[in-house]
């Protein structure tokens, strides 16, 4: 069936390769590339796809109600997978506001657009949403997160994330837009902004800069390898139920410390360097503010009803990253030239 399908912020990490595994495996689709190109969103991430028959690239804002309106009309979409957003907690921590207009107004732009395009008939259209873990606050040692865990977000990014999942149940309840969510944990792979931990400290050890680690480094995440997230989106897109939340993780927690622990050796035995050299630049500094202390996902709704795993554990992936950002050295320092050094410094100068 031939579909047309926008998938916002595919210029970004994780939208880069859901808009691969689209274009690539549904040739009858044609993928529009809706991204407003901000400090995160690089057209690099999709190069090898400029020249294929469907995929396009629409430069715009998702925050701008009229053009949003305008573009839906022109372009007749029948799916939606949005994954644009402002997703950086410490950014969201510096400038809340920012976080509000993108992740709150511009998914409630995507949702109104959609909602008056396929008011007439919404049959085989999809509004496919995709979240995070962090809308459900923070754990303690024990417990996982399911699809009926009570939101209690605690940062203004997961507070701006859970507003805009509350618009899209929202829509579902009120105007039977046919949608579907899902609340991913950590992921990790190539193509990932050096603001967050792993690519940072990548980045950190490539270059023999202290690794900042917050607090005592404690805090646990769990990681998920970026293209098992868009498998899970390619199934819950065409599979998932109508309504619905799936959550998506891996069982793959590690505490930040021992995280760092693991790539500094990876690092070492990739770099020829003696075994505890990059060790030696994790320097603890001032903790996030309200800093969640773990997450962890418990996946079996996705596992049980669409039949998801996860392809790879955290040190196969992990070494996997690496080699990706060692043999592509040259993204990694188109990206952290320029305005990053500026937020580089003003994120941890007398931290
Ligand atoms: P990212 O910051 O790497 O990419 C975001 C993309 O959105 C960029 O290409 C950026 O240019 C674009 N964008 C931002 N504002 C825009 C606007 N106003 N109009 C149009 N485009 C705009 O983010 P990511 O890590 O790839 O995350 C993608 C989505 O997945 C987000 O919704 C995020 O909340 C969610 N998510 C991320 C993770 C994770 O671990 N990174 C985990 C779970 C969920
Ligand atoms: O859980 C899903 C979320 O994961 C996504 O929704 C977010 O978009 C994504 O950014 C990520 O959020 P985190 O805050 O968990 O990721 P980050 O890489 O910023 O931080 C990971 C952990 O490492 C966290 O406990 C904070 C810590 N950290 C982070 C940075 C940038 C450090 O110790 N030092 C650092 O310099």
């Amino acid at each position: 069936m031939k579909r047309k399908i926008v998938i916002t912020g595919a210029a970004g990490f994780i939208g880069s390769h859901v808009i691969r595994l689209f274009v690539n495996k549904y040739p009858e689709y044609d993928c529009y590339n809706l991204d407003n190109l901000t400090y995160a969103g690089n057209l690099e991430n999709v190069k090898d796809l400029q020249d294929k028959p469907n995929y396009h690239f629409i430069k715009g804002d998702i925050t701008d109600t009229e053009f949003i309106e305008k573009l839906f009309q022109q372009h007749r979409f029948d799916g939606v997978i949005h994954l644009a957003a402002e997703s950086h907690v410490d950014r969201s921590i510096a400038d809340p506001l920012c976080f509000i207009r993108t992740n709150v107004l511009g998914t409630a732009n995507l949702l109104n657009a959609a909602r008056n395009l396929w008011k007439d008939d919404m049959e085989g259209k999809r509004f496919y949403h995709v979240s995070t873990d962090e809308v459900y606050g923070s754990l303690g040692a024990e417990g996982y997160f399911t699809e009926k865990t009570a939101y209690s977000p605690r940062s203004p990014y997961s507070a701006s994330k859970a507003s805009s999942d509350h618009f899209v149940r929202a829509y579902f309840h009120t105007y039977g837009l046919p949608v579907v969510m899902s609340n991913c944990s950590n992921n990790y792979g190539s193509h990932h902004f050096p603001e967050k931990l792993i690519p940072l400290a990548i980045n950190n050890i490539r270059h023999n800069q202290p690794i900042p680690v917050y607090g005592k480094g404690a805090n646990v995440r769990d990681g998920l390898w970026v293209d098992d997230h868009a498998r899970a989106i390619d199934v819950i897109f065409h599979k998932g139920r109508l309504g619905e939340t799936y959550n998506i993780g891996g069982h793959n927690e590690w505490s930040n410390l021992d995280l760092i622990k693991l790539l500094c050796r990876i690092m070492d035995r990739k770099l020829g360097r003696e075994e505890g050299t990059s060790e030696k630049l994790i320097t603890f500094v001032k903790d996030r503010a309200g800093h969640d202390l773990r997450y962890a996902i418990d996946p079996t709704k996705l596992r049980d009803e669409l039949g998801w795993e996860p392809s790879l554990q955290f040190e196969e992936g992990l070494e996997k990253t690496v080699d990706w950002y060692l043999a592509n050295q040259e993204w990694l320092d188109h990206v952290t030239s320029g305005d990053y050094q500026k937020y580089y410094e003003k994120q941890y100068q007398g931290r």
